[in-house]
């Protein structure tokens, strides 16, 4: 490991099973958790709040700034809270998850809030001994001297069937259809800012299409323990 404490960063597409996946290898290592795609969503839901034109850049990297975010990094319990509101299904309503690619891609942005993921990165990590953070551009961007850097992704099949069970209940043909629009537009429109489609150069490639939820936990425990035998 490079440093003294442990990092770990995982990257992936929507319904890779990223968040869940994270949060459980977080507890499992005992260390802290963040969600980053949390803080652009957060961010999403203050400007619209706030009446903010999501169309105009400069307004939007000035919220992004002055955003009073509080975020929980513990993986058990993982709370968002702006002004001590805690917003944490706010940011998961469609309202949200609609337009938030486009304050993700709002490139005024992306520094300001990749900046406080890193401040947030080193805070936890000195109380908890490590971080696991995940989000698109984490392995690339935010920590690419991570001590573990991981691309979780999973079949287009996989991952609509996943992300349907999640907003519907069940993956019927009909209910998988429905989520194909949401799921495949908003990855295609969030790569064009960071691609997370591909694992960069010392990124291992984590491949859940065929595992379940304990598999891929445990998938990822494994690498993480590998990179430890090795440093
Ligand atoms: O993982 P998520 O669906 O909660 O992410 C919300 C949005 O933020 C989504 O449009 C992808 C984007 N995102 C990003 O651009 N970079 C990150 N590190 C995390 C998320």
């Amino acid at each position: 490991m490079s440093s003294e404490h442990l990092v770990v960063a995982i990257d992936g597409p929507s319904g890779s099973g990223k968040s869940s996946v994270s949060k459980a290898v977080a507890r499992e290592l005992g260390v802290g958790y963040l969600d980053t795609g949390a803080m652009y969503r957060a961010l999403t839901w203050w400007c619209l709040e706030e009446g903010v034109d999501l169309d105009d850049k400069a307004a939007v990297a000035q919220a992004a700034r002055d955003l009073p975010l509080e975020m929980g990094t513990d993986p058990a319990q993982p709370a968002v809270r702006v002004s001590g509101r805690d917003i944490n299904d706010d940011i998961r309503t469609t309202r949200v998850s609609e337009v938030v690619s486009k304050v993700a891609t709002n490139t005024d942005v992306r520094p300001v809030l990749q900046q406080r993921q890193r401040d947030l990165m080193s805070q936890v990590a000195e109380v908890t001994g490590g971080v696991v953070a995940e989000g698109r551009d984490i392995t690339t961007v935010v920590a690419p001297d991570a001590d573990v850097r991981i691309l979780l992704t999973a079949s287009e099949e996989a991952r609509l069937r996943r992300r349907s069970k999640e907003l519907h209940g069940h993956a019927d043909d009909h209910a998988v259809e429905a989520t194909r629009d949401q799921v495949v537009r908003r990855d295609r429109d969030d790569s064009t800012v960071s691609d997370f489609t591909e694992a960069a150069e010392g990124v291992t490639l984590v491949d859940t299409s065929d595992l379940d939820f304990e598999q891929s936990v445990q998938a990822v425990v494994d690498v993480v323990e590998r990179a430890r035998q090795q440093a």
